[in-house]
């Protein structure tokens, strides 16, 4: 579906109502991991509080829809959408957010309506010198998020950067800059971010048919693959990638959702995504003592997950990849695409955020 075509589906005739109580489930199976039970944010990598109200208030339907959707590709946010093989329908989505929006106890007054006209150039200055310690240097995420990401910049309004950075969000570590910046140098850092705005459209969907469960082992033939471990719980990229190198026997699991699987993974990584538990997996791993690496890119809530449910059905050599899947990205190790073909580049499989 195209971009504009999403947007216009959101002013669709609503499917019948579902009971607000499926809103609350549907946060608790996708959305809590990262976000936290209540929404406050910040439970697992720099995810934001999806409670604030200067998000909640201010955010246009189409921004949070498309966060959503689509994802925030080369983060640890992934796509829900069914169509990108997310695991949330249109409806659910629709459900979801409403029941976000009614949480969050504000009215919808999306502050889209405001032309900005600032020097992108003086905004850098103020950019390295209030943002970057936080959001990085290229716009590429740390304590905040990517502010460079391309879906951002594509669906986040000139008067939504600038309402964000005045007001900040609530209870959360954004800080609210109205009393530090000047109105000019706040229509600098917006201009600033948006010139690096490079156009965004929604990727067609990607629908491949992950491998057979019972493929689930590389290297059947192989010796089990020697991996350093930490604590018994944690081994490093450059221990599996050697694995890997030398065709060792090892199962790779990819606990983030399948819509990150099919856009790219680890080679011959099963998609075995957080919210789905291990039940359906379980049945298809030998109980031969062959090493289970799990995945993700938050870096470890997903994958932990996946370890301890995995842990608790008796594979006690279950390990997590340490530092995630988009460190082992950024480390040059490989990656394939969800056909299976190799990533050309490492912008191939993961859209750039800097
Ligand atoms: C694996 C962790 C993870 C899960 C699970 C997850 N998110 Fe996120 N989410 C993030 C991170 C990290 C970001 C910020 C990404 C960035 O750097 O831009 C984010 C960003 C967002 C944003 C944009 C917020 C803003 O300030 O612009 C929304 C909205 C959102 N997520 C909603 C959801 C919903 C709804 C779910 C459940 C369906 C969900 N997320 C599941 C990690 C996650
Ligand atoms: C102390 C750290 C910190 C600093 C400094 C900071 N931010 Fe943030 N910023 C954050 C965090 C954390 C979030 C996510 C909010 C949340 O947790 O809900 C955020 C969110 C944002 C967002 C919303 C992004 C989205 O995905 O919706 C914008 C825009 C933003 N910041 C701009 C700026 C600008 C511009 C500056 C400098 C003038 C700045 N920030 C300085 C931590 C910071």
């Amino acid at each position: 579906m195209s971009f504009s075509l999403l947007l216009l589906s959101l002013f669709a005739p609503r499917a019948l109502a579902k009971e607000p109580a499926d809103g609350a489930m549907l946060y608790a199976r996708y959305c809590a991991l990262c976000h936290g039970d209540d929404r406050q944010g910040h439970a697992a990598d720099h995810a934001p509080s999806l409670r604030s109200p200067q998000l909640m208030g201010n955010a246009s339907p189409g921004f949070l829809w498309t966060a959503v959707a689509q994802g925030r590709p080369g983060t640890a946010m992934a796509a829900f959408a069914e169509e990108q093989g997310g695991p949330l329908s249109h409806d659910q989505q629709h459900v979801l957010l409403e029941w976000l929006m009614a949480r969050s106890g504000v009215p919808s007054e999306p502050v889209d309506d405001v032309v900005v006209n600032g020097d992108p150039l003086q905004g850098r200055v103020v950019y390295d010198e209030h943002c970057a310690s936080c959001h990085g240097v290229k716009g590429e995420g740390g304590a905040g998020t990517a502010l460079g990401n391309p879906v951002f910049l594509a669906t986040a309004s000139d008067g939504f950067l600038r309402h964000t950075i005045q007001q900040g969000r609530a209870a959360t570590p954004m800080p609210a800059f109205a009393q530090t910046l000047g109105e000019k140098e706040t229509d600098d850092v917006v201009s600033f971010l948006r010139a690096r705005a490079i156009g965004w459209d929604a990727p067609p969907p990607v629908r491949v048919r992950p491998p057979d469960l019972d493929a689930a082992v590389l290297n059947p033939d192989g010796p089990p693959a020697r991996l350093e471990h930490r604590e018994r719980r944690f081994v490093s990229s450059v221990s599996v990638a050697a694995a890997l190198a030398r065709e060792e026997r090892i199962i790779l699991l990819d606990a983030r959702p399948v819509s990150d699987w099919q856009r790219s993974h680890i080679p011959g990584a099963l998609p075995g995504p957080f919210y789905d538990g291990v039940d359906a997996i379980v049945p298809h791993l030998p109980r031969d003592g062959t090493p289970i690496v799990a995945y993700c890119a938050c870096p470890h809530a997903a994958s932990g997950k996946i370890v301890d449910a995995l842990k608790g059905r008796g594979f006690r050599q279950a390990r997590i990849l340490d530092e995630g899947v988009l460190h082992w990205a950024a480390a040059g190790h490989p990656l394939e695409l969800g056909d299976g073909a190799p990533a050309k580049s490492r912008s191939d499989a993961l859209e750039p955020t800097g």
